[in-house]
């Protein structure tokens, strides 16, 4: 039997919840693939911070320099904002060291989920491509400098052009593969990176004429993201507008635990790392109500793309989307189920596609 070798890091809050759910359910379609999962296990963020009093210890990194594919909960919390160091660096520590600069962020407004959107006959199904080891996140001098009587505190913007094609190259790519088309999103109007942002893009358009391409400055692709959100189908953009525009696109599909990615280097078969897009969820964790969709839609992805197992993707994608359909839901879909029992649900379903595919 082929095995899989698996490092899973929980991290905080709501995180070891949705990440056991994602496991159990990755466990439960394994045995459909005729293959097994190794796991390993590490310690990330505020947890790594209280044992080795490091968000991103060297025990993880040697860890994950042996992994095929990397699965993350989430980190952060409350206990450690005033720590001076924060868990949310060794999530960035880790992306870094990992060079995943590519981060897809899928979003769609589930079947059966409509009224869950904010708006009323909304669809909404695309894609974020965000820029994960450039711009405001990494860019040096950053910190704090006392004046007298005064606090100067700088962040610095910083890309270099290579690091802008490679991700909108991906996602021209993408959008060319799928026919889709293409806003690319900025701030050209103020920002000197986000014009050369704008030329590459425009350069790029010329080896792939078949994707219509739209500039949209970030504020305003906020503003119609939410009013027409049918238009984005493929959205490239930087670090911090991605982190933010794909929250929205959070809300926009009802929850922001229905959203999954993959932060990858740009070649399928190659390592990645996979996590839900919302973080520790403080307000929920310990509760056992988390809704663990963006986890397993993670390892959906992670099983895709480190794996090359498209069909055991789809079955999880199917399992999930049919899950959304019947229920019962979690409360952030409105619903009073326990991560554990919609975990249940998604397993079930993963069953009765098997069993239906079988007899088809
Ligand atoms: P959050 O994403 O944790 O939560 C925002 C809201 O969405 C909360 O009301 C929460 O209950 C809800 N929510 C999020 N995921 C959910 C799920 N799976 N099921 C049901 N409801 C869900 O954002 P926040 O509160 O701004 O941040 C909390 C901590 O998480 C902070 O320390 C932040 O830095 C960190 N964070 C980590 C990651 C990550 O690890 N990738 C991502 C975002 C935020
Ligand atoms: C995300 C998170 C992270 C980010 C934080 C926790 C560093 O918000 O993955 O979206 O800003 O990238
Ligand atoms: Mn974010």
């Amino acid at each position: 039997m082929a095995t899989h070798q698996l490092l899973v890091l929980a991290g905080d809050g709501i995180g070891p919840e949705v990440t056991q759910a994602a496991l159990r359910l990755l466990d439960a379609v394994s045995e459909f693939g005729g293959w097994s999962v190794e796991k390993e296990e590490a310690d990330i963020g505020g947890r790594a911070i209280d044992r080795f009093g490091d968000p991103f210890p060297a025990e993880t990194r040697a860890k994950i320099d042996k992994a095929e594919a990397v699965l993350l909960g989430a980190v952060g919390g409350p206990s450690w904002d005033n720590a001076p160091k924060r868990p949310e660096a060794g999530l960035l520590a880790m992306r870094q060291y990992m060079g995943l600069w590519a981060n897809l962020r899928p979003f769609r407004i589930f079947p059966g989920l409509e009224h869950l959107s904010p708006l009323s006959n909304a669809t909404a199904q695309g894609v974020v491509f965000r820029e994960l080891t450039g711009g405001l996140y990494f860019g040096e001098p950053r910190g704090r400098r006392f004046l007298p009587g005064d606090l100067e505190v700088v962040d610095t913007l910083r890309y270099r052009r290579s690091e802008m094609e490679r991700i909108i190259r991906l996602a021209f790519q993408y959008a060319s593969d799928h026919h889709l088309s293409l806003t690319s999103v900025d701030k050209a109007n103020v920002l000197e990176s986000s014009r050369v942002w704008r030329e590459v893009t425009n350069e790029l358009a010329q080896k792939f004429p078949d994707v219509a391409l739209t500039h949209r400055y970030v504020d305003a692709a906020a503003m119609d993201l939410v009013l027409n959100p049918a238009r984005y189908q493929v959205i490239v953009t930087e670090n911090l507008f991605g982190d933010i525009l794909s929250d929205l696109a959070g809300g926009l599909v009802g929850s922001l635990g229905l959203l999954g990615s993959s932060s990858v280097a740009g070649t399928p078969g190659t390592r990645g790392l996979f996590e839900p897009v919302h973080g520790s969820a403080p307000d929920i964790a310990g509760k056992g109500i988390a809704n663990p969709t963006g986890a397993m839609l993670s390892v959906a992805y992670l099983v895709g793309w480190s794996w090359s197992e498209p069909e055991i993707q789809r079955l999880i994608e199917e399992a999930v989307a049919e899950s959304l359909v019947e229920g019962p839901l979690t409360p952030d879909l409105g619903g009073t189920a326990s991560t554990e029992e919609f975990t249940q649900t998604v397993i079930n379903r993963a069953r009765k596609i098997v069993q239906r595919r079988k007899i088809s």
